[in-house]
C-alpha cells in the first residue's frame, strides 16, 4: 500500500483510473526557489496540472491530489518568503512548509473531498475549488498543532520534534542559558501565524462556485474562531483545574470537533451547493462524529502507542488538561467514596514530573473506575448516531459510503503504522 493509500484508508477499492502526475512521497528539504525534492514532475516537465483533473481522478487519491495542490502553492510561498528574508525564510517558512508536505493523516481535506462528492459536486472548477480549501484545511492544520505543541509544551509531533522544539534545539548553543525556551516558543507562535496566514490567503485566492462564496466565507471564519475559543477554554480549564462534564464536552466540541470533522463536511456540502436539509444532516453528522474523533484522541493520550500516535503519551494528564475522560474519572471516584483512586488523580493531573510508574497508576484508575470503558462506549454510541443521520438524505451511494467509512475511521484512532519512527530516542534529546 502507498503512503497515500494508507493515509486514505477507504474500505472500497478506488476505482482503476490513470495515477495522478506529481504524487508527493516521502517529505523532503525545501529549496530557496521554493521547490522540495518529493515533486515528481510529468515528463513535459509540469507539476500537478490540477486543470487537467477531473473529479474521478482525485477519488482516486484525495491525499496525493490535496498534495499536489499544498505542493505548489508551498513553493510559490517559500520563494516569495526568501525573496523577503533568508533566515526568516530557511528557518521558518521552509520549516512550515515542510511539516505541511510531509503531513499527517489528512483526514480534514478528505473530509471535504467526500462530503463534496457525496452531495454531488464535480466538474473541473468545483474540483479544483475543492482542492484549494483542502490544502489551506491542511495549512490551517499546520497552525493549529504548531500552536497547540507550544501551548501544551509537548516535544513529539507527527513522530518529529515539535516545530518550536526543533527550532530552539536549533540555537539551544547559541541563546544565553534560559532563553531558548523562549525564542523557541516565540518562533513556534510565528510560524503557525505564518501558516494561519498561507490558509487564509489560498482561501481568499481560491475561484469559488458562485452560490458558495458567502457560505464557504462564513464557515471559514467560524471555523477559525470556534477553535481559538476552543483552545482557550482548554487552557483556562488547565489553569482553573476545572473539573464539569458538560464544560469538558463543550471545550473538545470547539476545540477539536468542528474543525476537524464537522466545518470540512460543511465546506464540501456548501462547495457542492447541497440543500439545506443535506447540510443540516452532515452538520448533525460531523458534531457526533467529531466529538467521537476528539475523545479517541484523549483515551489515545493515555492508552495510545507514541509510536503509533506520533505524541508523547500521557501528555495531557501531566499537563492537568480538563479532558472529559478524566472530568469522568474524579466524577465516578468522588460518588464511590474511593479516597485511594481519588488521591491518585489529585496528585498526578498536572504533575509535570509524572514518572512512568506514577502514569501507569492514573492508568489503573481510569481502567477500574470504568471511565475509559464509558468514553469507549460513548464513541461506538456518537458514531452511530452520527451515522445516522446520513439516512434519508440524498446523498451519492458510492460517495456516501467512502465518507461513511471515513469518518468511521477517525474515530478509531491512529492506524498501526509499520514504519513508525523510533520515539524513544527522539524522546531522550528532551
Ligand atoms: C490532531 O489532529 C489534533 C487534534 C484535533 C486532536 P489529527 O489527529 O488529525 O492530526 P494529523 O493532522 O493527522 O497529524
Ligand atoms: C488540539 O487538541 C486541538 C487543536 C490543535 C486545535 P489536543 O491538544 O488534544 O491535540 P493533540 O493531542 O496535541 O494532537
Ligand atoms: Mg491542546
Ligand atoms: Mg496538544
Ligand atoms: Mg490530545
Amino acid at each position: 500500500m502507498s503512503p497515500t493509500q494508507a493515509k486514505e484508508h477507504h474500505g472500497a477499492a478506488p476505482p482503476p483510473v490513470p495515477r495522478l502526475l506529481g504524487m508527493p512521497g516521502s517529505p523532503g528539504r525545501t529549496r530557496p526557489d521554493g521547490s522540495s525534492d518529493h515533486i515528481r514532475s510529468d515528463p513535459a516537465g509540469a507539476t500537478c496540472p490540477v486543470e487537467t483533473w477531473d473529479a474521478r481522478q482525485v477519488d482516486a487519491d484525495v491525499s496525493a491530489a490535496v498534495g499536489c495542490v499544498l505542493d505548489g502553492v508551498l513553493t510559490e510561498r517559500v520563494a516569495r518568503a526568501y525573496a523577503v528574508d533568508e533566515q526568516f525564510a530557511t528557518d521558518l517558512a521552509a520549516r512550515v512548509a515542510d511539516f505541511t508536505r510531509a503531513g499527517g493523516k489528512r483526514t480534514r481535506s478528505q473530509m471535504l473531498w467526500w462530503s463534496l462528492r457525496a452531495c454531488g459536486g464535480d466538474g473541473w472548477a468545483t474540483t479544483v475549488a475543492a482542492l484549494r480549501v483542502g490544502a489551506a484545511l491542511e495549512l490551517l492544520q499546520t497552525c493549529a498543532l504548531v500552536h497547540d505543541d507550544v501551548m501544551d509544551g509537548a516535544l513529539l509531533r507527527r513522530g518529529r520534534p515539535a516545530l518550536h522544539a526543533d527550532l530552539r534545539t536549533r540555537y539551544a548553543g547559541s541563546c544565553p542559558a534560559g532563553r531558548a525556551g523562549r525564542f523557541g516558543d516565540a518562533a513556534g507562535i510565528l510560524a503557525g501565524d505564518l501558516a494561519l496566514a498561507w490558509a487564509d490567503d489560498l482561501v481568499a485566492e481560491t475561484d469559488l462556485p458562485a452560490s458558495s462564496v458567502r457560505p464557504v466565507r462564513r464557515l471559514w471564519s467560524d471555523m477559525r474562531t470556534e477553535m481559538v475559543a476552543g483552545q482557550y477554554l482548554d487552557v483556562h480549564g488547565q489553569t482553573t483545574a476545572a473539573q464539569a462534564l458538560p464544560r469538558a464536552l463543550h471545550t473538545a466540541c470547539l476545540k477539536s470537533a468542528l474543525y476537524s470533522v464537522a466545518r470540512p463536511l460543511a465546506l464540501g456540502a456548501a462547495l457542492a451547493g447541497a440543500d439545506d436539509a443535506t447540510v443540516r444532516a452532515l452538520d448533525a453528522a460531523g458534531r457526533c462524529v467529531g466529538m467521537a474523533f476528539q475523545l479517541r484522541d484523549d483515551l489515545d493520550d493515555v492508552f495510545g502507542d507514541p509510536h503509533r500516535t506520533g505524541k508523547s503519551g500521557g501528555a495531557d494528564i501531566r499537563e492537568g488538561k480538563p479532558t472529559y475522560l478524566t472530568a469522568l474519572a474524579r466524577a465516578r471516584t468522588a460518588a464511590a467514596g474511593d479516597d485511594r483512586a481519588l488521591a491518585v488523580l489529585e496528585r498526578s493531573l498536572g504533575d509535570t514530573g509524572l514518572t512512568d510508574a506514577g502514569l501507569a497508576e492514573v492508568r489503573e484508575v481510569l481502567d477500574a473506575t470504568g471511565a475509559r470503558a464509558v468514553v469507549e462506549t460513548k464513541i461506538g454510541r456518537l458514531v452511530v448516531r452520527g451515522l445516522r443521520h446520513f439516512d434519508g438524505a440524498p446523498l451519492d451511494p458510492e460517495a456516501g459510503s467512502r465518507l461513511r467509512e471515513l469518518l468511521r475511521r477517525a474515530a478509531e484512532g491512529e492506524p498501526d503504522s509499520p514504519s513508525a519512527p523510533d520515539l524513544t530516542a527522539r524522546e531522550s534529546g528532551r
